[in-house]
């Protein structure tokens, strides 16, 4: 039997812009702005995403598009008999701890269009009451886990119905509503009046609360998260791609459409939140303690404190789905389930797993058994410091150096026969992305930072 490919180019497109668009754009990216100095840490953002991200998001699809398989069967393919396959089983690990806990979230997403509908905002007058009635709406026993278990439904159908009738066919539909109605509050945060100091905060750089070192590695990690990289979702999409594809090209705009996406929520969020008087550093719980208070006191406010978390959901979902894919593409690729059985089983795996992380702000607060942190924390530490990282690692010296970058370069010319700048990339793939990749590991584990103060004390 044939294997699965997208329908359309504009169809892998959107889909993968729908994997990387996600809770880390609209949640994630606006918070450690806030947090990390506005504009500057913008700005280093940009510089993440162009040198380091962009030629790792070639790397990863062009894996995925030659070898036409799951993780694990191509690394396989390519280094056969060696252990590089483990690479690929790191991916599909990934997969499942991040969408454990990434669905949590997911399902926070829901319950809030629900208390947006039903005129629950209108009580919150500062966001301490909205933090409030979010802790006890995170510590409700039952509430949490139906929510994720809707979520994960959710996902499950989608993933079910197959690359070209679920994942392509309902991106295609979420994408562009996702778009008009991320445009819909832009054009409102701007129209509020004082939109302009959110404006100068987001968009004016501002060194003075900026580390070089540490503001460096929170965008560079996120810049990985945000992408969806390093643990095998664009491969895995990058699989059903056909060989007549440019892929350096499609990549180029994959990672344009993220970031603009990024920047219209930062600008949508903080012209909003500077016009209502609120402050920007809220940290995690700008989205859920602050927004609900900017739609209070908003005109039209309803509306769109509505349309904004139907859109945080459906950037959520989108994200999920790639997750589950991962995970699913190895059973039916190298263990020949048949999709249903490989999304049912494993669907439902995740979703017990994330029990405990839907529990890690009620019953199982007090719960801390991985190095002090709760399940969620640990699986959201654990995932995003230093799986993916280390699946970037892993991903780009093999590319770099394993397979080779000439061979990755020629397949990169099936389909862009020009491919005009690589040697840039191959430079990229071979030293930036592993240095700075590696860079971040190292400060995970809290090594450079040490080294960093030696020198400092020393110097
Ligand atoms: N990129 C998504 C976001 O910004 C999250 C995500 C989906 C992801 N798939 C991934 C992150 C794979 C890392 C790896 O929310």
């Amino acid at each position: 039997m044939g294997r699965e490919t997208w329908g359309s180019r504009i169809g892998f497109i959107l889909a993968a812009a729908g994997s990387a668009i996600g809770l880390g754009n609209v949640w994630k990216f606006p918070y450690k702005a806030g947090e990390s100095g506005g504009a500057a840490f913008v700005l280093v953002y940009l510089l993440c995403i162009a040198f380091v991200g962009l030629s790792i998001m070639i790397a990863e699809i062009i894996m995925g598009r030659s070898t036409q398989l799951d993780m694990v069967g191509g690394f396989r393919k390519l280094s056969p008999g060696s252990p590089w396959f483990l690479a690929g089983a790191l991916g599909i690990a990934s997969g499942f701890v991040i969408l454990s806990y990434y669905s949590v979230v997911g399902g926070w997403t829901l319950a809030y269009i629900c208390k947006a509908a039903a005129f629950r905002f209108a009580a919150f007058h500062d966001p301490a009451e909205a933090g409030a009635s979010f802790e006890r709406f995170t510590a409700h026993p039952v509430l949490p886990v139906a929510c994720h278990a809707l979520f994960m439904a959710l996902c499950m159908y989608i993933v079910a119905r197959g690359v070209r009738g679920g994942i392509e066919r309902w991106n295609n539909i979420l994408m562009p509503a996702l778009f008009l109605l991320l445009l819909a509050l832009l054009v409102r945060g701007l129209t509020l009046p004082g939109a302009g100091e959110g404006l100068a905060f987001f968009l004016r750089p501002d060194f003075s609360k900026f580390h070089w070192g540490r503001t460096t590695l929170v965008a560079l990690g996120h810049a990985f998260f945000s992408l969806s990289l390093g643990m095998g979702a664009m491969f895995t999409y990058g699989s059903y791609l056909s060989p007549d594809v440019n892929v350096p090209r499609a990549s180029f705009y994959i990672v344009l459409l993220d970031t603009a996406i990024s920047m219209l929520a930062g600008v949508a969020i903080f012209t909003a939140v500077f016009a209502m008087g609120l402050r920007p550093d809220a940290g995690p719980g700008l989205v859920f303690h602050t927004l609900p208070v900017v739609f209070t006191l908003m005109p039209g406010g309803y509306v769109f404190g509505v349309v904004f978390f139907v859109l945080l959901a459906l950037a959520a979902l989108t994200s999920a789905i790639s997750l589950l894919e991962v995970v699913c593409a190895y059973f039916v690729d190298e263990r020949r389930w048949p999709r249903r059985t490989a999304v049912l089983r494993m669907g439902t795996l995740i979703l017990l797993l994330g029990v405990p992380a839907a529990l890690s702000f009620g019953p199982l607060a007090g719960a801390k058994i991985f190095f002090g942190r709760t399940f969620f924390d640990f699986e959201d530490v654990l995932s995003s410091n230093y799986m993916l990282p280390f699946g970037g690692l892993l991903l780009s010296i093999f590319v770099g150096w394993v397979w080779g970058a000439d061979r990755a370069v020629e397949a990169c010319r099936i389909g862009n026969p020009r491919f005009r700048s690589a040697r840039l990339w191959a430079f990229a793939i071979r030293y930036l992305a592993p240095l700075a990749v590696a860079a971040i590991i190292l400060h995970q584990l809290e090594i450079l930072p040490r080294v960093g103060a030696l020198l400092a004390g020393g110097g």
